[in-house]
């Protein structure tokens, strides 16, 4: 068993992979956090730990000297010891905000089904433990379930929290976190590293090191955000990709996040991630329950790329649920950066004829198809195609894009609508907004209320409609704003602060009966770029647009930052005429970036230039020669671009057989000395020889390294690697 309880020590133990995390039950009723970390063996003595008493800090009379608030817990509440960040918030029938859970029961259960009503993990009895601890408040009879799963194979935890009012008043939940981590000190310095940006600037990586105090990370917007990913890793100081310890948290939900990570007077660590208590107010009457959203903790005891290896294979194996997860993925061609609004069928027509004679498998047909939609003021909420712009039916175009050889794909902002709509011309309450007050525009769009089950009815309603009557084989999924007055005009004015999330448990079961009612569309998470690249999106769609910034140089970055958390599999990657029009960059080196992800082109094919045209068909097979790699393979980061001006990663077949390695150049150097790689995740023992028929050793490619020849900036090189195998070897 994976999952233990030690009844004598009243010791909770979870093992999975490298890792083990451990707690247990004072006598108190307090869970408190004994371990988490590199996996322990025996564990002799796991349940013992220092209890001091410490100025200032309160404690119960009935246990002299044990202090919440110096002791790191499972879940932790404010305002009976512990002054640290709180995991809940609980404002009870009298106004106070006192909680003090204390152990009730357990239950340790085979498998792992998703949280009600939100994306999450998934595994069946073989391949998931559950781990359920129930707590309660004994005044108020407010039950915490603090939900634990692990998958033995992954070092990771999955986590999340149930609050019951088991009482007889209403109480308000004002904060729920989903996971709280709480290290004891460590053997030294701390560091966090967030992943934050904006528009165009997504997942960047920051590094900080951790004094005593309190960070905030998060967003306010209503979405996981460009802005701040819910994703954080805490590590030992000056951990590489292959040293030291890690614990990355990810939060799988795409609303408004926060993450708190506090370092307290005695260099207790802890991090609370979960929904963001901002604009957050859940009435719970008596017998009600909140479900949060799952936080994934993975942990390695050997740098960053052991934990980003855990990410990738959790996620693709146990909660990207799409069947496209793992399939190979048509090459696309989309229209927007070439046409914006711009375009009819003629346009369309003749980029679908070049596309598709050079190799592309798919058209997408973006932003401007429907309504009367020729600009951003307009049609939001109409998903009725525009028969003139188009000289026809979608049905029309699909069908002659087909008769090209090409998949048709189409692009939809399914939670947006334009004041000048029909939608809200019928529907003006559909839109978030407080009544009596100007409601702000971004894009000239408003949000509507997907709080609402009749407007996601009334969007299903119309989408199905669409994707029924033409044959339509990918959907883009936008969404270009952030929520501003969130509030629903359905909802009582004492549930009000429930809108945001119950907009984003709309959002999710819009997703989810979309992809059950057509399981072979190949949708595409975006938010103007990155700007929601999460979990949640990432349970529903097997990819997201990374970023509307296509530019090689700042692509490295964010696909860089992204390839953290997320596998590369679900990162939108396409090439594209030069973004930033102030630097020409190697059509060839942005065909390689786009590589490293879904691939696909966004340019006018006929526009660019006849060199570069020259290259898709040589890079569209490429993808097809490498793409497996890049899908089902491990993904090595060798340098960093915040670092190196030799860019560099690899994608490594499963059994290290084949690999894949890419070298961009971002700063050439003048007589400089020739840089050398060294390769990460080969055989040592196995002779690789690449497609020009140089051989070398696993070994030596790992030890040494090899040597990389690039004089211009932006150029690059794909190096592809076979191991030769023994005449009569079948492995
Ligand atoms: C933002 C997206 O990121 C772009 O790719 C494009 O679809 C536009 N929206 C269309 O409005």
């Amino acid at each position: 068993m994976a999952i233990t309880y030690d009844s004598g020590h009243r010791l909770f133990r979870l093992d999975a992979g490298d890792f083990t995390h451990a707690f247990c039950v004072h006598a108190s009723g307090a869970l408190i956090s004994l371990y988490s970390g590199s996996r322990l063996g025996e564990g002799e003595g796991l349940w013992e730990y220092p209890v001091r008493a410490i100025s200032f800090s309160p404690f119960d009379p009935a246990f002299p000297g044990f202090s919440l608030d110096d002791l790191p817990q499972e879940l932790s509440t404010h305002g009976a010891g512990d002054f640290g960040a709180s995991s809940v918030v609980v404002r009870n029938g009298g106004g106070d905000t006192v909680t003090v859970p204390v152990y009730r029961s357990h239950r340790i259960l085979s498998g792992k089904s998703l949280p009600e009503g939100l994306p999450g993990t998934f595994g069946s009895e073989g391949e998931a433990e559950s781990l359920e601890v129930v707590l309660e408040d004994p005044l108020t009879k407010v039950e915490f379930t603090v939900c634990y799963t692990i998958f033995p194979r992954y070092s990771a935890l999955v986590r999340s929290l149930r609050v019951r009012n088991g009482g007889e008043e209403p109480v308000i939940l004002e904060k729920a976190a989903s996971l709280t981590l709480d290290l004891w000190p460590g053997t030294g310095e701390r560091e966090v590293i967030s992943f934050s940006g904006s528009h165009c600037r997504e997942r960047n990586f920051a590094r900080e090191s951790l004094g005593q105090g309190v960070r905030l990370y998060g967003s306010d917007r209503g979405m996981s955000s460009h802005q701040c990913n819910p994703f954080l890793m805490v590590c030992s100081a000056g951990a590489t990709e292959i040293s030291g310890e890690v614990w990355g948290a990810m939060l799988v939900y795409s609303g408004s996040w926060r993450g708190e990570l506090e370092v307290d007077q005695l260099s207790r660590l802890r991090l609370n991630l979960g929904i963001s208590p901002q604009e957050f107010r859940w009435r719970l009457a008596p017998g009600e329950h909140f479900q949060t959203p799952e936080a994934i903790l993975a942990y390695s005891g050997g740098g960053f790329d052991a934990m980003s290896q855990t990410f990738h294979d959790l996620l693709r194996e146990h909660l990207m649920a799409s069947p496209w997860t793992k399939r190979p993925r048509p090459i696309l061609i989309n229209n927007w950066e070439c046409m914006q609004f711009d375009f009819n069928q003629e346009k369309l027509l003749k980029l679908a004829r070049t596309a598709a004679a050079n190799g592309i498998e798919m058209m997408v047909l973006d932003d401007g198809w429907f309504g009367k939609r020729d600009n951003d003021h307009c049609s939001l909420g109409d998903w009725r195609e525009n028969t003139r712009k188009l000289s026809g039916t979608l049905a029309q175009l699909s069908q002659k894009i087909h008769a090209l050889g090409l998949k048709f794909g189409l692009w939809f902002e399914p939670e947006m609508i334009s004041p000048d709509s029909d939608l809200c011309r019928q529907h003006p309450d559909w839109v978030l907004g407080v009544p009596g007050r100007a409601r702000t525009e971004s894009r000239w769009q408003c949000v509507l209320d997907f709080s609402r089950p009749e407007v996601v009815e009334n969007i299903y309603l119309q989408m199905e409609k669409i994707l029924s009557l033409a044959q339509i084989e990918y959907v883009k999924w936008d969404a270009n704003r952030h929520l501003t007055e969130a509030f629903s005009q359905a909802l009582p004015s004492e549930r009000r602060g429930e809108t945001l999330h119950r907009y984003v448990l709309g959002l999710y079961q819009l997703q989810r009966r979309l992809t059950e009612r057509f399981p072979e569309i190949l949708f595409e998470g975006c938010s103007g770029g990155g700007g929601r690249f999460d979990a949640g999106i990432l349970h529903y769609f097997p990819q997201i647009w990374c970023s509307d910034n296509t530019d090689v140089y700042d692509r490295l970055k964010i696909q860089y930052g992204t390839s953290f958390a997320y596998p590369p599999s679900a990162m939108g990657a396409h090439v594209a005429s030069c973004w930033d029009k102030t630097r020409y960059t190697d059509f060839d080196t942005r065909g390689n970036v786009a590589l490293a992800g879904t691939f696909g082109y966004e340019l006018d094919l006929d526009e660019c230039l006849p060199e570069e045209r020259g290259q898709v068909k040589g890079q569209c097979q490429r993808y097809h020669q490498f793409h497996h790699l890049v899908e089902e393979g491990v993904y090595h980061r060798l340098t960093s671009p915040w670092e190196s001006p030799l860019v560099a990663w690899m994608n490594v077949a499963r059994d290290a057989s084949e690999f894949l390695l890419t070298v961009v150049q971002t700063d050439r150097r003048y007589n400089a000395r020739v840089p050398w790689l060294r390769l990460r995740g080969l055989n040592p023992q196995a002779l690789y020889q690449d497609d020009q028929g140089h051989s070398m050793g696993g070994d030596l490619l790992m030890k040494r390294g090899i040597p990389i020849f690039l004089e211009r900036d932006s150029q690059s090189l794909l190096f592809h690697f076979r191991e030769v195998k023994e005449e009569g070897d079948q492995g």
